[in-house]
């Protein structure tokens, strides 16, 4: 699928203690840079880590690169507070981007917690969406949304969220998973009905151990490190410009890394062709 991918990676004693939630920090090279990927599903007995990311800088398009076999320098984690999983009632669970893995395992959870969980999975067009039997296996319905209405219903998460919360079904929770634009939209779209929203904030991170204060969010009056007080927050408590402000501070060295490596890949390319 363009831009998005899948990762499986032996770890086995990551996968021995991850939960719904987590995520690790990896490092693709010894120069590379630290970036947390949510963990999408687990194997213990083959101790492996399954991990979806779409392909948006150098790191994520580094590690497309990887052929079966090859390694990883580093890989921290589990990292994060689990999610909050318990007996809500019914809870609806939204996954947009790669937050459509994301949500597979809090939509799994909250159904063994014995919850009724309506799946929500949102993409521009029918291909970019991934995982529908997955999600569909571990819900009491799912329902996805197109924006070109290529497939299923046309629209967003937000006009399907309406829709479920104008419905028969009276929703206890909401927990969503995607961009930030669409977490902080559900968010908004709950707050006048009162629905607890949980959302997962995705804001830079370095260690993923609560040392750098990079991931430092504002919720409610406090101040707090994505990595180790999240990354679930009461989305009608989150300073959602704060979050997008800091998010894009090093969108200039970004793009600059990305075409310096892309050009630095052209070259070997053309060297190793003769
Ligand atoms: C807890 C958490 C879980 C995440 N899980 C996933 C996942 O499962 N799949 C997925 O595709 N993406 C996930 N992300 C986002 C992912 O970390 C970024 O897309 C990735 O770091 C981009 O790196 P890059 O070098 O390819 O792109 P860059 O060009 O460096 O960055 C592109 C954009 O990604 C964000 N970003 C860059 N560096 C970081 C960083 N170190 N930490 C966080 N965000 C960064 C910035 O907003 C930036 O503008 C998650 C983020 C967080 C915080
Ligand atoms: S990533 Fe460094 S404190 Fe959270």
């Amino acid at each position: 699928m363009p831009n998005m991918h899948l990762l499986k990676v032996a770890a086995p004693a990551v996968a021995k203690k991850a939960q719904p939630g987590q995520f690790v920090v990896i490092r693709t090279d010894e120069k590379g840079e630290r970036i947390p990927l949510t963990i999408a599903d687990w194997d213990e007995e083959e101790g492996s880590l399954t991990i979806v990311f779409m392909e948006v800088g150098t790191t994520t398009s580094k590690l497309t690169l990887l052929q079966a076999g090859d390694y990883i320098t580093n890989l921290v984690g589990p990292l994060g507070l689990p999610a909050h999983i318990d007996r809500f009632g019914t809870v609806v669970c939204v996954g947009g981007c790669y937050g459509i893995a994301s949500i597979m395992p809090i939509a799994r959870a909250m159904r063994q917690a014995g919850n009724k969980v309506i799946s929500v999975i949102e993409a521009r067009s029918k291909f970019l969406l991934f995982w529908e039997e997955r999600l569909r296996s571990v819900s009491d319905q799912l329902i996805i949304t197109t924006g070109d209405g290529s497939y299923a219903a046309k629209g967003w998460v937000g006009d399907r969220l309406k829709e479920i919360i104008a419905g028969e079904d009276k929703v206890d929770l909401v927990n969503a998973i995607g961009c930030t634009y669409m977490m902080m939209l559900c968010a908004e779209i709950t707050r006048p009905f009162g629905i607890k929203t949980i959302v997962h904030l995705n804001p830079i991170m370095v260690d993923g151990t609560g040392m750098c204060g990079c991931c430092r969010v504002a919720v409610g009056d406090e101040t707090k490190f994505a990595c180790v007080d999240g990354p679930e927050f009461d989305g009608h408590q989150v300073d959602w410009d704060l979050l997008l402000a800091r998010r894009g501070i090093y969108l200039d060295d970004e793009i600059r890394s990305l075409q310096e490596w892309e050009c630095q890949n052209l070259i070997d390319l053309s060297r190793r062709e003769g």
